[in-house]
């Protein structure tokens, strides 16, 4: 396994279970670095400060022409609790969480106060899953995903202020894909965007510790050193457009999260209930590909909530079956702890 991936080759008995707080709260953000995040662009850092763990926006890696609300940014501080707090449970640790501890303009998105007292579970035993789960860009199986599974799924998400919503049928598939398409001709026909987004692309072969290898879009390894350049260089929007909404036509479902409210607290809990989501599809062998382009663009996201008949879409899901994915890199817990 190359450097960039030794992220994910963690054990459980690697964890000081008999060692101090401390050493267990960094034990513990093995797991929380293993969350995703739009392009890899892992916008967290960490610190330690007593009983403590600050989760901190690093806007030094936010996406301003992608992403200008810093949305996606925030629903990943989400993913990121989410697995601190499931990795906390599964060792035993008790833990109260303060959402954005310093206000919503502080730049702590969360503070998780961990004590050696053990506490009632919250949360289903997703813990496993953390090192398994992926991004999964392949074509999927054309089978059916079992009713009840698709359930348990929304079961996940379909609290107060929060909803899924999964679409099997064609006519509604196709409309998502066609969003989709749409979307892809107004982002990546803009230069700005192309070039940001470019600017995470890498070759196959890389040392870097984040960003998305051209494996990720199934890119042979020779295509993917000049995959950054091409990007964004030309308009590539409707070939990829092509391809994308292709396999979402033909994935047996597509699923929408979205939310009452739009702040940064609800993104951050978006972003909690997300990643349990993702890891109870990824224990059912269910693959997700992810899509924040549509609710990126005002119309288009408009355009989907009238569909479905919520508030704010925050994410398209591509659901089904495939064999699963390589891992992208990540940044050890050293590099992101201040
Ligand atoms: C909030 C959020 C938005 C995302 N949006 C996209 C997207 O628009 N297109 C895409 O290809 N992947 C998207 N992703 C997936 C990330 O690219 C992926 O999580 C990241 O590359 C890390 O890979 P992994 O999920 O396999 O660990 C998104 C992920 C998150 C958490």
């Amino acid at each position: 396994m190359s450097d960039n991936l030794a992220a994910w080759e963690i054990r459980e008995k690697d964890f000081p279970a008999a060692g101090d707080l401390k050493d267990q709260m960094k034990g513990l953000l093995r797991y929380a670095v293993l969350s995703p995040s739009g392009p890899n662009t892992q916008p967290w850092k960490f610190s330690l400060k007593d009983d403590e763990i600050s989760i901190i926006a690093d806007f030094s890696r936010a996406l301003p022409a992608v992403d200008p609300t810093d949305r996606t940014l925030y629903i990943s501080h989400g993913c990121v609790l989410a697995n601190i707090l499931l990795a906390a449970e599964h060792f035993g640790l008790g833990y109260d969480v303060a959402y954005l501890p310093d206000g919503p303009s502080g730049e702590r998105t969360a503070a998780v106060r961990l004590s050696k007292k053990t506490a009632e579970a919250h949360f289903p035993d997703l813990f496993r899953q953390i090192t398994s789960r992926h991004t999964n860009r392949k074509p999927f199986e054309s089978r059916a995903i079992e009713e009840e599974k698709l359930e348990v799924l929304k079961s996940c998400i379909n609290k107060d202020g929060f909803r899924l919503d999964i679409l099997t049928d064609s006519e509604g598939k196709n409309r998502m894909a066609d969003l989709l398409a749409r979307a892809h001709k107004i982002q990546l026909g803009n230069k700005a965007f192309r070039k940001e987004l470019a600017s995470w692309v890498r070759p196959n072969i890389t040392s870097a510790r984040d960003g998305l290898p051209g494996y990720s879009f199934g890119y042979t390894d020779f295509e993917s050193f000049f995959g950054s350049f091409i990007f964004g260089t030309f308009d590539m929007s409707s070939s990829r457009a092509r391809i994308e909404t292709a396999y979402m036509k033909t994935s047996p479902a597509v699923g929408i999260l979205s939310t009452d409210k739009e702040d940064k607290l609800t993104w951050i809990k978006a972003g909690v209930l997300f990643e349990l989501l993702f890891l109870k599809a990824t224990e059912m062998d269910i693959r997700f590909d992810l899509f924040s382009q549509p609710t990126a663009i005002s119309e288009l996201r408009q355009e989907m909530a009238e569909i479905l008949g919520v508030k704010y879409p925050q994410l398209l899901i591509r659901m089904g079956y495939a064999e699963p994915a390589k891992h992208t890199p990540r940044r050890p817990v050293e590099e992101v702890l201040v």
